[in-house]
């Protein structure tokens, strides 16, 4: 079940039901020579939905900018500032609690929102404590970040053991892929795995990084293989979705 795909009855009868949401958040940047700009949105929302099709989980909208100012060298990448974001997540919470939602699951998509979804999280508990104003509610926050779920990690490495990397993995473009075989790109990769290290600002990354990709080869992805990541991620979502709204 989707938030924006539904009437107000609709998610206030799902409040009888569970005061749980899944809201996928990810990113808006570069992905190489062959991967979507949407790629950490997308592999969120895609996998999320598909969770959705056989399980009871109200999926919220995807906050699909992130802190990305590092792919700001490449076109069409887009960015929060840090405390914007938190902003952002902290308006989101607001309005969803307001409802009755006390299990809010971020479901992630990008490694760089990671620092700045868990200093939202402080904030909403910061001002909680400050406040006690909350008596009657019982908020929770969980992120998760998709290639983290029990298995996925496991189970890439075992369909991509060479040139998976850290941006632009094989696994996420195959994700896209799957869901979006009409944007396929057929690219051939210089070098065919890209360099690894770290990264500064935007300038330092295109110097280090001149692609856009780190440490991968994501030309060998596949909608037959994203395909897999797919349900194998989506079976894990389910249950730790499951496990998160049920906690009391
Ligand atoms: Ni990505």
């Amino acid at each position: 079940m989707r938030l924006h795909l539904s009437t107000w009855q609709e998610v206030e009868a799902y409040l009888d039901r569970s005061r749980a949401i899944l809201v996928p958040i990810g990113s808006t940047e570069q992905h190489g020579p062959n991967g979507l700009l949407g790629t950490d949105a997308l592999c969120p929302e895609i996998i999320a939905e598909h969770a959705a099709k056989d399980e009871d989980i109200l999926v919220g909208p995807t906050l699909n900018v992130g802190c990305a100012q590092h792919h700001l060298g490449f076109a069409g990448s887009m960015t929060l500032r840090p405390s914007t974001m938190i902003s952002v997540m902290m308006d989101w919470v607001a309005s969803l609690e307001q409802h009755g939602f006390e299990r809010i699951y971020w479901f992630n998509g990008h490694g760089g929102n990671v620092a700045t979804i868990e200093a939202a999280f402080a904030e909403v508990y910061s001002k909680r404590s400050f406040s006690l104003s909350h008596p009657n509610s019982d908020l929770r926050l969980r992120l998760q970040n998709w290639w983290r779920l029990p298995s996925v990690a496991e189970f890439c490495a075992k369909v991509f053991p060479i040139g998976e990397g850290s941006h632009v993995t094989a696994s996420e473009v195959a994700v896209t892929y799957f869901a979006y075989p009409e944007h396929i790109k057929r690219v051939e990769m210089s070098p065919k795995i890209a360099p690894s290290g770290e990264f500064r600002d935007a300038e330092h990354y295109r110097g280090q990084f001149p692609d856009g990709r780190i440490g991968s080869d994501p030309s060998q992805a596949s909608p037959e293989i994203g395909k897999q990541i797919v349900e194998v991620a989506a079976a894990a979502l389910a249950k730790d979705f499951r496990a998160f709204a049920d906690d009391i």
